[in-house]
């Protein structure tokens, strides 16, 4: 460290000191000026990018367990991964869409939980534990044969003609099977409070609008994305 003028003490001057520091029982000081001499050294390194001390700093690759779709898997992952890269990158599982990836587009949620989550903005350490179901997971086989094998509200996405290019729909339908439980619980949307409807909000088209507004469709398949909710909220889709 430099002294005030801006010179570099010699090392016979930090020396002797830290023995007056040590002498005087200045414990605590002298704990602080190591701290600070290290951290100087490691901001030095990192800003004239020493590789080995700047990946230290910022990263650490982890084990993870993930249970997705009823299956555990260990992964090894960097720290920072969201459960989007996890699931798309690490584990094959490239139903669940990458849209924004800054939570703004809804392309992909998935369940946790059974509560519907943007992926792209948890951490897949965060949901280590957790009961996680992707589009993948939906169906009543693994490998649906037809259209009774699949999830209610995916047969009603195909019947109802929900999407149009689908890069919208894995993250749609697990979206709407989600907001379809929060009503039958009795959650409330700000639809509710509208139209007074709080002691059992009813699923109008409103309140799925309302309820699935957190996931966009760039190709405007709306009307008929609400026309397969609706038909499921009333138990009339396969
Ligand atoms: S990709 Fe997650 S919200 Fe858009
Ligand atoms: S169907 Fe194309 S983005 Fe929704």
């Amino acid at each position: 460290m430099k002294d005030l003028l801006g010179m570099e003490p010699s090392r016979e001057d930090c020396e002797q000191e830290e023995r007056e520091l040590e002498n005087n029982g200045l414990q605590f000081e002298l704990t602080r000026r190591r701290f600070m001499q290290t951290a100087s050294v490691l901001s030095a390194a990192v800003a004239v990018g020493l590789p080995g001390i700047a990946v230290a700093e910022t990263s650490a690759t982890l084990p993870v367990t993930l249970k997705v779709n009823g299956k555990s898997q260990l992964l090894s992952l960097d720290s920072r991964t969201s459960l989007l890269d996890a699931l798309r990158d690490h584990m094959e599982l490239t139903g669940t869409k990458k849209g924004c990836d800054h939570g703004q587009c809804g392309a992909c949620t998935v369940l946790i939980n059974s509560r519907r989550v943007n992926s792209c903005l948890t951490l897949a350490f965060a949901a280590q534990g957790a009961e996680i179901t992707t589009i993948e997971g939906l169906a009543k086989t693994s490998e649906p044969k037809d259209v009774s094998e699949l999830h209610p509200m995916q047969a009603a996405f195909l019947e109802h003609d929900g999407y149009q290019c689908g890069y919208c729909t894995p993250g749609q339908i697990c979206s709407a099977v989600a907001a379809v439980d929060e009503q039958r619980r009795g959650a409330l949307s700000i639809v509710s409070f509208h139209t007074g409807k709080t002691d059992q909000p009813e699923m109008t088209d409103d309140e799925i609008r309302e309820r699935m507004s957190g996931n966009i469709c760039r190709c405007g398949a709306y009307p008929n994305i609400v026309a397969a909710v609706r038909a499921v909220s009333r138990g009339v889709s396969a």
